[in-house]
């Protein structure tokens, strides 16, 4: 059984020690070891259950210590970490000779992120060095935002959790890759948005991978629920009087035989409540779980993402 704690100085003394610790963010909980300690590295993969070719964030407590880890700091790397760290920003950099292979799995490139919760943020300052976090969830399925589904991952383990509450951001963070000669290119959709990003960097960033910059483990599905899952736009009215149909709203819920929660329509809000949404009606052990679409929108981009990843369409 995992075991929950608030006391930093023993989650930072079983980090030394080369143990996983799970860790609150503002975005998801993480699965953190010291990003120094490859046997440490290795467990994350291993318990994770998650394949080497998937590298792992880099989280530090200060933009400071980005020359630890990244060979180059180009200046609208710089900009955006004054814009935006500590927060839900991850940064792709071109990786010094020294940082694991392990951790970037083989590429020559590290993503670096600075979390703004503040339980990581202390617990980082007394560690003194870069923690990997990937999401504390088992392979390919839903990221954790409460320590109650951290603890439902890991139920079979003796991880140690430092309990910070919900998560306040709730989906993971923006990935912005910067590498010398290349433009600045938006890597994964997060609640930090591309415009808010386009605006510091005072142009558009490319999509997609390209050249040396490709993201092992964005799969098509991903953070999907056990229950099989759909999205709709159309509302499929005779699966309203199935009992064992469970739906998730947007606003305006239509009644239904089988359980219902409505994230409302608020996009931030949405996305704060969308993992604990799905943990819940997926542990029902229904037959279905229909999601409403979220109507379109750049506040709506990385909600998008996720329930494309989590469903397949039923319209
Ligand atoms: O919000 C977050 O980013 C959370 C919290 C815990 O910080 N972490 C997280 O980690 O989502 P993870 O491992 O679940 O997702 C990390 C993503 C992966 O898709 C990985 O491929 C990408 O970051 N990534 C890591 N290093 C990379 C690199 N050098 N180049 C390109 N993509 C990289
Ligand atoms: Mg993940």
């Amino acid at each position: 059984m995992p075991t929950l704690t608030t006391d930093l100085d023993l989650a930072c003394a079983r980090l030394k020690a080369g143990e996983l610790l799970a860790l609150p963010t503002e975005t998801v909980y993480g699965l953190a070891a010291d990003a120094r300690n490859e046997a440490a590295v290795a467990k994350v993969f291993a318990l994770k259950g998650r394949p080497s070719s998937n590298p792992l964030i880099v989280h530090l407590a200060h933009a400071s210590q980005t020359g630890d880890w990244a060979a180059e700091v180009p200046a609208a790397a710089q900009r955006l970490m004054d814009a935006f760290w500590p927060g839900p920003l991850t940064l792709v950099l071109p990786a010094r000779g020294d940082v694991s292979r392990a951790v970037t799995a083989g590429q020559n490139s590290v993503a670096l992120r600075v979390p703004a919760h503040p339980l990581a943020r202390q617990l980082l300052e007394r560690f003194g060095s870069g923690l990997v976090a990937p999401s504390a969830n088992r392979y390919m399925s839903i990221s954790p935002t409460s320590p109650a589904h951290v603890m439902q991952q890991f139920a079979d383990s003796d991880l140690l959790i430092l309990d910070g509450g919900p998560c306040a951001v709730g989906l993971e963070s923006t990935i912005v890759g910067l590498l010398p000669g290349e433009p600045a290119r938006l890597l994964r959709e997060g609640m930090l948005s591309a415009s808010q990003i386009e605006a510091v960097l005072g142009e558009p960033l490319a999509r997609g991978e390209a050249g040396e910059l490709r993201v092992p483990g964005q799969h098509h599905r991903h953070y999907a629920p056990g229950t099989p899952t759909q999205r709709f736009q159309q509302v499929p009215t005779m699966a309203l009087q199935d009992p064992r149909c469970a739906w998730l709203w947007c606003g305006a819920a239509q009644p239904s035989v089988g359980p219902a929660l409505d994230l409302g329509a608020d996009p931030e809000r949405y996305a704060q409540g969308l993992y604990a949404a799905l943990y819940e009606l997926d542990n029902l052990g229904l037959d279905r779980l229909l999601i409403q679409t979220p109507p379109p929108g750049e506040a709506w981009a990385a909600v998008h993402d996720r329930l494309a990843r989590a469903s397949r369409p039923l319209d």
